[in-house]
């Protein structure tokens, strides 16, 4: 780590599959921002788990949402990439956060109440606890900044606040995190029902396009999007949320303005939008797909990664831990 560089934290869920709503919300962003900062992007298995998994399906997931990251260009060589439960300071950091995060504050949490409700047989306490440890991952490493797409924002606002409470009654230890929302493409929403979210775990196939579909099923999944009754192509969020979300997808895979996107669709029909939209994610999917299936072929190399990456992790997480546990009272174990 460089002294005097931002540092960027952020992180995905190994839970079934990456969707291109979580591609152009988190992780397209982060490339380039390797550039310029100290980045560590981290796969988190943890708070996987707060809904049930299948074992070997999560550890899969775990390899294959790495070897995505790297598909999509994060490089070992300029970001750590580790995994969650590789730095046990994750864990440890979220126990003392729990003594400062109130009960109140957490059953407001708005997707702790939707989880709730999507998964009303297992309301389990980590499901609550979810955003603490969220923000232990954050704190950690005294990330300045934390790119998200906006469903995550309140979690970093939480983060935001456990940093201040802790530096007030304390002493100043964590640094107060920033939230990063993209400008464009920061809630991508379902294709069948666009007014809500795009979800990995939608049980809808079609209103979810992910970033391991083939040709056909992008063709077809844009080809069945929901629009609405009139024909103008534009964005209005509010009465074309449909309409409004294809043009978000176009422009967040092709780099393309939301005002020369209007211009190219001018007097276009929706057939067409459908069709180019879906024409623009093939094309950007394509080489990532075949990148991502080298790399999961790998696992060696991916381990190696993997190794390297929480080595250099639990050197951060643990030199704050250490300082928390010192503020906190906790006597240092004799070496
Ligand atoms: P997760 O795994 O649900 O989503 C990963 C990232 O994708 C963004 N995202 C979206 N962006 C735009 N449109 C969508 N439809 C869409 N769906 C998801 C999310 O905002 C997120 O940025 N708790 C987090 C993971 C996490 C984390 C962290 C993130 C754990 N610790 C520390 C940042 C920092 C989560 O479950 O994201």
């Amino acid at each position: 780590m460089e002294q005097g560089k931002k540092v960027i934290f952020s992180g995905i869920q190994p839970t079934g599959k990456i969707t291109i709503g979580n591609y152009l919300g988190s992780l397209k962003n982060w490339i380039g921002m390797q550039e310029e900062f100290d980045c560590i992007f981290c796969v988190v298995d943890m708070h996987s788990i707060t809904v049930t998994q299948v074992p070997s399906e999560l550890r899969k997931n775990t390899f294959d949402l790495l070897a995505l990251y790297m598909a999509c260009g994060l490089s070992p060589e300029k970001s750590i990439l580790f995994v969650q439960s590789h730095v046990p300071a994750h864990a440890e950091l979220t126990w003392v956060l729990n003594t400062i995060a109130y009960v109140g504050e957490m059953n407001r949490m708005t997707q702790f109440k939707d989880k709730s409700r999507k998964h009303a047989d297992n309301i389990n306490m980590g499901l609550m606890d979810y955003p603490v440890l969220m923000a232990s991952d954050i704190l950690l490493y005294q990330a300045d900044l934390v790119p998200v797409g906006v469903d995550q924002k309140q979690h970093v606002e939480l983060a935001r606040n456990l940093a201040q409470r802790f530096n007030s009654r304390y002493s100043p230890t964590f640094v107060v995190p920033d939230c990063y929302i993209p400008p464009v493409a920061a809630k991508i929403t379902s294709l069948q029902d666009p007014t809500a979210k795009m979800s990995k775990s939608d049980p809808n196939e079609n209103a979810v396009v992910t970033m391991f579909d083939d040709k056909d099923a992008i063709t077809r999944k844009f080809k069945r999007a929901v629009t609405d009754s009139d024909t103008e192509i534009r964005f209005d969020r509010e009465k074309k949320p449909g309409v409004s979300n294809l043009l978000s997808i176009y422009c967040g895979f092709t780099g393309v303005t939301e005002k020369a996107a209007e211009e190219e669709f001018a007097g276009k029909g929706y057939g067409e939008l459908k069709a180019r939209v879906a024409e623009s994610v093939i094309a950007a999917l394509e080489p990532i797909q075949r990148e991502q299936k080298r790399l999961a072929a790998d696992k060696a190399y991916l381990e190696a990664v993997l190794k390297t990456g929480a080595e250099k992790a639990e050197r951060i997480a643990n030199r704050t831990l250490e300082k928390v546990y010192r503020k906190v009272g906790f006597i240092p174990r004799a070496r």
